[in-house]
């Protein structure tokens, strides 16, 4: 079947995305956020026309109701007749709902029904030309029980069936119901994938939203979400207050729809980020738009109401289109957490809710990048639910290799790690066999993996400014390294005097075990082996180690930069390069190809078609991805392989093993070098 619209994420942070959507022609950058447009008010001396929110505000998509449309004779006839995009005299993408929240808002009683059948306004929706319809769902309440939200379920998942056989050449939204039970919000979710569909909003959650139940909402977000995966793209539906979404992209959510730019407005209210004022309250606005820049409150409270309503409404649309652009820069420059994290300050019911993400650590990790750009960590008892702690505690204990040492050296101060007095002194002393570990909020951060991220990029709150709770936890996070010290243990504040060194100075030993750390922190341990043994070969000492590698440094800094082997006849053999950015490494294709042949945990499978165009240094696409290794996040390194295990490039993960496998459009592997490229240097003959 030719699929109607196409969804490619582009870049990934914590489990949110930047996406392309598009359909029928029709492209949206996600997430985005669709106005709501009530089909009887579009012209009009101040109304917002649909024109302006293309043209004045930006916006691409936009969102209005079919039931509506077909309930006016007027409405209806000149949709049938026109079609939508010319009734509301909008060329952008639209969408359209089924009916089932007026029947959730107006009905009456329990059960009660519109008055069309839930094939009639699938129907309705392809026949006047909108772009994405939705089902008519069974809107189930956060007070059903178990077995009501079944039975609504069920009755939902029908109709999602039964109305793709309708649905024409119109996308068609199915949503994720299953009320506050979040077995079913899966079970929901997982249906609707498998069903087929290719777009699904999470609905059933207004009424959790009006009663700030922001926490169970993380709940519901999160179950729906494992169920319908990454490849489909997820509308939030009704969720238009700004201060919850921020939280809402970073879980996955790539859509938003807003009917309370203009709801509010009517109501004399005046949005920001972090909440709503009434206009009598405010005798100056906090806020630079075309309106706010013209009008002061009072001038608004003179106005006559269609005029006052009209330009509270244009404000809340420049507001959220503010925090809808905050979040996608956010989401591409790796900082989604921190705009996260700060709104946990807004409502308590907000904190609560980022404190919920404890519970959903491993939603998070599944899609997150293993470095990003910052590591700021402002309040711990948020921050720790970000994946980079369990991470970085996992690696250090099933990855890390301490080696003989002489005493242990600890850094009790976090904070002066970036003072060029304590890095001399901590490099002094680990070149003369002291073991260096700095106590962090992360846990102990041995100092040979100090430039790796999230070490040397994070930046936590002062020791003396974290509670005697929080302080004794990192204090106990050291026991082991203390326990397992093989002499004896000093600490140090980076404040007084280092510690004087005894051993004569090794700095090259150093650098091979920092090279070897790094490397096995980054590609952990393969057949019983860690991949530094892999890739050079096993050592006991470090010194033997450094004997045997050659580390290029940069002049300027003195940091590490490429990693080789002396070869046979004096050849050098480049296996690594150094990031300067996050410490990590990337994969140079003999690198690969020694990591390759120990059977490894990096390997994207194609068939060996396709790879042939990736061993010419083509990229990799989802959609030609057979299977990938379940641990690969967006911008790890990983090998391209064929069935019969043939590698065929080297390059970056855009993507989570997950989504490559499930998404039909994209790009799965950035290819930097392919073993046929002219440009790359070629692996060694074995
Ligand atoms: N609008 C807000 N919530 C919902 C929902 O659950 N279903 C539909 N169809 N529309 C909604
Ligand atoms: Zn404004």
């Amino acid at each position: 079947m030719e699929t109607i619209s196409k969804f490619e994420v582009r870049e990934c942070d914590l489990a949110g995305r930047i996406g392309k959507f598009t359909v029928r022609g029709r492209t949206i950058e996600t997430p985005n956020l669709m106005p709501v447009v009530n089909p009887n008010i579009t012209s009009g001396e101040n109304a917002v026309t649909p024109e302006e929110l293309k043209e004045t505000f930006g916006h691409d998509m936009i969102i209005t109701n079919s039931y509506i449309i077909r309930r006016g004779d007027r409405l209806r006839e000149r949709a049938l007749d026109e079609g939508l995009h010319k009734l509301l005299d909008y060329d952008g993408m639209i969408m359209t709902d089924s009916g089932t929240f007026q029947s959730y808002m107006y009905g009456s009683g329990k059960g009660k029904e519109v008055d069309v059948t839930p094939l009639e306004i699938v129907e309705f929706q392809r026949d006047i030309g909108s772009d994405i319809g939705t089902i008519l769902d069974k809107f189930t309440v956060p007070s059903s029980t178990w077995d009501e939200a079944k039975q609504d379920l069920d009755i939902t998942l029908d109709r999602g069936s039964r109305s793709l056989k309708v649905m024409g050449d119109m996308e068609l939204a199915i949503p994720v119901q299953g009320g506050v039970h979040m077995d079913l919000r899966e079970l929901s979710g997982r249906s609707v994938r498998e069903m087929g569909s290719a777009y699904s909003p999470i609905g059933g959650v207004v009424p959790l939203m009006e009663s700030y139940r922001y926490s169970d909402l993380v709940d519901v977000i999160v179950a729906g979400k494992r169920g319908l995966g990454p490849s489909i793209p997820t509308h939030l539906f009704g969720a238009g207050h700004p201060m919850i979404l921020p939280l809402a992209a970073a879980l996955g959510c790539d859509l938003f729809d807003s009917a309370s730019y203009a709801k509010f407005a009517q109501g004399g209210r005046y949005m920001t980020r972090d909440r709503t004022r009434h206009l009598r309250e405010m005798d100056s606005f906090p806020c630079s738009c075309p309106v706010c820049s013209r009008y002061d409150p009072s001038d608004l409270k003179d106005m006559e109401e269609p005029k006052r309503v009209g330009l509270l409404s244009r404000h809340n649309l420049w507001s959220l289109r503010g925090i809808m652009n905050e979040i996608r820069i956010s989401l591409k420059e790796g900082t989604i957490w921190e705009m996260v994290e700060r709104s946990a300050l807004y409502h308590p019911a907000m904190y609560s809710a980022v404190r919920r993400l404890e519970q959903h650590k491993g939603h998070l990790e599944e899609s997150a990048p293993r470095s990003t750009r910052r590591f700021m960590c402002s309040d711990l008892a948020l921050s720790r639910c970000r994946p980079e702690f369990q991470r970085f505690k996992d690696g250090l204990t099933s990855n890390y290799r301490t080696v003989d040492h002489g005493r242990t050296l600890i850094l009790t101060d976090w904070g002066r790690t970036h003072s060029h007095k304590v890095e001399v002194a901590l490099n002094s002393a680990s070149s003369s066999g002291d073991r260096v570990v700095i106590r962090t909020p992360l846990g102990p951060a041995p100092y040979d993996i100090e430039d790796m991220y999230p070490i040397s990029q994070s930046v936590f709150p002062r020791p003396e400014s974290l509670t005697d709770e929080v302080m004794e936890g990192i204090i106990s996070s050291m026991e082991p390294v203390i326990r397992g010290s093989r002499g004896e243990v000093v600490h140090w504040t980076g404040a007084e005097d280092p510690p004087e060194t005894k051993g004569a100075g090794d700095e090259m030993s150093f650098l091979a075990l920092k090279v070897a750390n790094i490397t096995r922190m980054q590609f952990g341990i393969i057949g019983g082996k860690g991949a530094d043994e892999i890739l050079f070969g096993s050592w006991d000492t470090a010194r033997e180690l450094a004997s045997r590698l050659i580390i290029k440094r940069s002049r300027r800094t003195g940091k590490i930069r490429n990693v080789m082997l002396s070869g046979k006849d004096g050849e050098e053999v480049h296996l690594l390069s150094l990031r300067a950015e996050d410490g990590m490494f990337t994969l140079k294709l003999e690198g690969a190809r020694r990591l390759h042949g120990a059977g490894t945990n990096w390997r994207v499978v194609v068939e060996d078609d396709t790879g042939e165009y990736n061993a010419q240094g083509y990229n990799v696409f989802c959609k030609f991805v057979r299977s990938a290794d379940e641990n690969i996040r967006p911008g790890d390194e990983v090998m391209v392989v064929g069935e019969n295990g043939a590698l065929f490039a080297v390059g970056k993960a855009m993507v989570s093993s997950r989504l490559m496998l499930e998404a039909k459009a994209g790009v799965a592997v950035k290819v930097r070098d392919g073993v046929k490229d002219k440009k790359a240097p070629q692996p060694s003959s074995p």
